[in-house]
């Protein structure tokens, strides 16, 4: 069996607490054997990062973009092996993880350009012989702290721009997608990255932050990116608020589809399937409630129960809708929210809920729902706006629908959770789309579309509950992983004094034209 180990400075760190990382569609395949590192080992990571950034940041952007390039290609070259062990580590259909590594393709397309730009700007003077400039500065050292539902494309969201800017990287992913991220980390390393400016830290959550808080103290650590839950997300935003420092946060969501009186239904239907149940529901973009009108809600929620029956569940090899939980911590999680259904509600969507196997089974399920995490859809009827499952992210394969009156109560109720990361409308009203757009808090809103499925180059983040207002991916990210600096520079061989020698122009302000003419 491998064994994983964190990797500082191109070195494997051995010992620490022993993980196995199962694949959940099938509990008795060992993926790998881990080791979960000590806090110590943060700190060792940032320090060989500090170590090797100067240099890094040395090598001209263009040329470090051909290595964002090179890493594009070995990640194309290597696609099926990388999606396969992708599904077999955390359990999503093949499709989703073909997906999944293409948007590691495109995000490397869209950088190894930007060492090409990574434009500042020439700004006059107010004063003569003088000029000003804009540069952009990378940060230094950036932790890079993500989740395992997305385990390799959204560590590139972070990984390649901060890299492409000449910043150094200690990447702490989740322990049990840690053989992906391993297979991540190496074709970027033989793409040609110093290894000491990319340093994968194997770690438990209480290990990553004891040790993020000994490397901020230490001051090895200057950006932290964190994607996660809005709790853990809440504390990591609050230490980093110590060290004055503005983390980049991706958090949880609670993602409304509103379908209006004109939507096309059989769309709608098609779009809040995958958004609600891809992934099996644990994307932070997928759909938690849809708002439907209450004139069309009966047939709404009629098409959408006989959809979700029909879609297969089963093994994530195969052509289904989706697989297992991603791992054992999220069926335990999921458990939890299958406890705040209540009396008022109607379940529909399958013929049972909670765990499928043997004594509980799904018709047309694929493959042994016994060997995994496999969990029955919910559609779950009558939610009311103060219900948990309506207020709270939900992680797994359960929508809420609740209904509304008027497109305004639809937006108020689309932002009662306080969250703010994606958000859908699916209507035939070009005035329905651009209202919703105003009135609703998220960061990214979809008008007849899926709530997750964004694309690697638009921005990607969320408000509230949903993260802090910084934004990945595109260019938007760059401002992440780069601080501006301004230079001006005076030529006139004498001391010019901003705001005070500043030549003046008298304008005639008491002018006014005739009225006579
Ligand atoms: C996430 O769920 O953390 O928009 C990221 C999407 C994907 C990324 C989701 N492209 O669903």
């Amino acid at each position: 069996m491998r064994t994983i180990v964190s990797v500082v400075d191109g070195k494997r760190v051995e010992g620490g607490t022993e993980y196995v990382s199962r694949n959940p569609a099938r509990l008795d395949d060992v993926v790998a054997g881990v080791r979960l590192a000590e806090p110590a080992v943060f700190r060792q990571a940032a320090e060989s990062g500090r170590r090797a950034q100067r240099e890094w940041a040395n090598v001209p952007a263009p040329v470090r973009g051909r290595a964002i390039a090179a890493l594009g290609r070995l990640v194309e070259a290597n696609a099926e092996t990388l999606a396969r062990l992708v599904t077999r580590e955390i359990g999503k259909p093949l499709a989703e993880a073909r997906g999944e590594v293409q948007e590691i393709v495109d995000t490397c397309d869209f950088f190894l350009g930007e060492g090409r730009r990574l434009y500042g700007q020439t700004v006059p003077s107010e004063m003569p012989d003088k000029q000003l400039f804009t540069f952009r500065v990378p940060v230094g050292v950036a932790a890079v702290i993500t989740a395992g539902n997305f385990p390799v494309a959204v560590p590139a969201w972070y990984l390649v721009p901060a890299l492409l800017c000449g910043n150094a990287v200690v990447w702490k992913p989740a322990e049990y997608a840690s053989a992906s991220a391993l297979a991540l980390a190496e074709l970027a390393w033989r793409a040609g990255l110093p290894h000491g400016v990319l340093n994968v830290v194997v770690a438990d959550g209480q290990s990553t932050f004891d040790g993020l808080q000994e490397a901020l103290q230490a001051g090895v650590i200057d950006k932290v990116g964190f994607t996660g839950s809005s709790a853990v997300g809440t504390r990591v935003g609050e230490l980093c608020g110590r060290h004055l420092q503005s983390p980049c946060l991706e958090l949880g969501g609670k993602n409304p589809m509103v379908i209006t009186p004109e939507a096309d239904l059989d769309l709608a239907v098609e779009g809040a399937l995958f958004s609600g149940f891809g992934t099996a529901g644990q994307r932070c973009t997928s759909l938690g409630t849809v708002l439907v009108h209450e004139s069309v809600h009966d047939e709404f929620v009629r098409r959408f129960d006989a959809a979700v029956r029909a879609a297969t569940v089963g093994d994530p090899t195969g052509d289904v809708l989706y697989g297992p939980m991603l791992d054992q911590k999220f069926a335990d999680s999921y458990e939890t929210v299958l406890g705040w259904v209540a009396g008022h509600h109607t379940v529909l969507g399958s013929s049972g809920t909670g765990r499928i196997g043997a004594g509980n089974p799904r018709p047309g399920f694929a493959g042994d729902p016994d060997a995994g995490l496999y969990y029955h859809p919910v559609v779950l009827d009558g939610v009311r706006p103060d219900d948990r499952v309506f207020t709270e992210e939900t992680f797994g394969p359960i929508v809420g629908i609740c209904t509304y009156r008027d497109l305004d109560e639809a937006i108020d109720l689309a932002n009662t959770p306080g969250y703010g990361l994606s958000s859908a409308i699916y209507t035939t009203d070009p005035a329905s789309a651009f209202r919703f757009r105003q009135g609703v808090g998220a960061g990214m809103v979809s008008v007849n579309n899926s709530t997750s499925g964004a694309e690697a180059h638009l921005p990607f983040g969320g408000n509230g509950r949903s993260g802090n207002g910084s934004r990945q991916s595109g260019i938007w990210v760059l401002d992440q992983f780069t601080r501006w600096q301004a230079m001006n520079w005076d030529f006139s061989g004498r001391l010019q004094k901003a705001q005070m020698d500043v030549a003046t122009i008298e304008p005639e302000l008491d002018y006014r034209l005739s009225t006579e003419d």
